[in-house]
């Protein structure tokens, strides 16, 4: 627990991200046809929404399936910042892909910027919008130089930047790096509008809709889990990890991330900006507005998917962070979101594979969904519309390059392969009347690996750890009461249904009467 000598502050039984809980969202029906439209799209995110309202303004025949309910994913867990300053990103893509590169990919979170920032104008959105100055900072001498390169970066690319020796908090800090006029808003305000103008001009929308394939005939059709399908000229898999990867091999060419959030009120009156340090452990601080004060917005603690220690202790870091050096008095949220990292840190968007041109994809966005994914959304609504678009090329999974690919590929696969071992060894005494309510443990079944839940009406949930996906076992994660996959980021229910991919199928329930 975290040590304070002030009153206890109560800690969030839930995590619930305040987007969600501050908007209603209309609910869909499930799909109980074949239908036959232009466009497939698969996800209910920012990259799904914003793809599915730029094609319906164009005239096309849209539908999108969501497997649970729009905006649950990581886009509704999200930090919401709007910025192009990636953390420290921009010398290290000039260091392997040159100039040229670099500046695309700036060009292209800045165009989304400018894109997010005209629709709410056009639309006149509520959506607390404000610009914002964005910091990178750091207290380590080892990331001075590194705040100093790229800020030479800044300078050869073109961006309006600055360095400076401090930030407006009682946080120590050595040298941080200004980015001017980024932006922040309240992504699910935003995407609602989206949402309203996609079912008014004709588009469909079905929630609880598993797509679980797509069939390549004259056209794609998705599949869904319940038997129907999507005939469509296009599919696009805008589904986190996407539910369909051809012979992409996309579980091997990323890796998975959690992260953590939590909404807090603080004595201090918030001084503007979005911050975020450089080194371990990551601290993110941004504001938004809750019934006319502020909440202040705090996370970090970034750590792979299924792996470390007990995610609460996560939460308690950023509690005692905020309690420290934040002035916190209330502790009003927490939740947290999972994001996929590339082998070179730039997103794949665009033909799953080059010889599927119908099916396209989207993921990858190393934790900067807002401007990724609006700038996928505005990729893919132009290879659809046959347009040229500028940042095709960079972003084409295809892609391949020997450095940094090579290396991060085998990092990536010697961890799987570490943990695909490790989970099959592992010892374990505890029983299943040692388990205390809402605690999730591991036990042997039979000899067999097996995963319980215990609720706090006392039922216990039992499931067979394996996960369905390649085969690895999958630990409790305390936090968000969910099996996690620690090879490539799967997650599971307590009941086992499959939460994240890429796993499609649910982990097996156990019997209790064979324990
Ligand atoms: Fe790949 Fe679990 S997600 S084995």
């Amino acid at each position: 627990m975290v040590n304070n000598k002030k009153d206890p502050i109560e800690i969030p039984q839930f995590p619930e991200p305040y987007w969600r809980e501050s908007v209603n969202l209309p609910n869909y029906d499930q799909l109980s046809e074949n239908i036959h439209v232009d466009v497939g799209i698969v996800g209910g995110g920012i990259t799904g929404i914003t793809t599915a309202y730029l094609l319906i303004k164009q005239g096309f025949k849209v539908a999108l399936l969501e497997a649970g309910e729009l905006l649950n994913g990581t886009t509704g867990h999200t930090t919401a910042k709007i910025t192009a300053q990636h953390g420290l990103i921009y010398d290290e893509l000039i260091q392997h892909f040159g100039e040229e590169k670099a500046k695309l990919y700036y060009q292209s979170s800045y165009t989304s910027m400018q894109f997010i920032k005209d629709t709410i104008n056009e639309g006149n959105i509520p959506c607390d919008f404000s610009t914002q100055d964005a910091y990178v900072y750091t207290n380590s001498d080892k990331y001075i130089s590194k705040i100093n390169s790229e800020m030479k970066a800044y300078e050869k690319l073109g961006i309006d930047g600055e360095i400076t020796d401090s930030i407006p908090f009682d946080i120590p800090v050595k040298s941080a790096l200004i980015m001017k006029n980024q932006a922040q808003f309240h992504p699910i305000q935003y995407l609602k509008y989206m949402v309203e103008y996609i079912t008014k001009n004709g588009g469909q929308i079905y929630e609880h809709t598993t797509a679980t394939d797509v069939e390549n005939g004259d056209h794609p059709h998705i599949l869904t889990s319940d038997g129907y399908r999507v005939i469509s000229k296009y599919v696009v898999a805008a589904s986190h990890f996407p539910f369909y990867g051809g012979q992409g091999f996309y579980f091997a060419r990323m890796y998975p991330d959690r992260s953590y959030l939590i909404g807090i009120k603080s004595e201090k009156d918030y001084p503007g900006g979005m911050y975020i340090n450089a080194e371990q452990p990551t601290r993110s601080i941004r504001s938004t507005s809750i019934n006319g004060e502020e909440l202040w917005l705090i996370g970090g603690e970034s750590h792979k998917t299924g792996q470390g220690k007990s995610t609460m202790d996560h939460y308690q870091a950023l509690q005692q962070f905020a309690q420290d050096k934040l002035g916190m008095k209330e502790y009003l949220y927490r939740w947290s979101a999972q994001d996929l990292t590339t082998l070179d840190k730039l997103p794949y968007i665009g033909p799953v594979t080059e010889d599927q041109p119908e099916v396209l994809i989207a993921t990858g966005y190393r934790k900067w969904g807002m401007t990724n994914g609006t700038s996928a959304a505005l990729i893919i609504a132009d290879i659809i519309s046959g347009k040229d678009n500028p940042y095709k090329e960079l972003f084409s999974p295809s892609r391949f390059h020997a450095d940094p690919d090579m290396k991060k590929f085998t990092q990536i696969n010697a961890d799987v392969s570490k943990h695909l071992i490790k989970g099959k060894l592992e010892y374990t005494k505890t029983k299943i009347e040692d388990i205390k309510e809402d605690e999730g443990k591991i036990i042997r079944v039979n000899g067999k690996r097996t995963g319980v839940y215990r609720d706090k009406e006392g039922e216990v949930h039992l499931v067979d750890t394996t996960c369905t996906h390649m085969g690895c076992e999958v630990n409790w994660n305390e936090g968000d009461r969910t099996w996690d996959c620690p090879c490539h980021g799967s997650r599971f229910s307590i009941a086992g249904e499959v939460i994240e991919g890429p796993a499609k199928k649910p982990i097996k329930k156990v019997n209790e009467n064979m324990t």
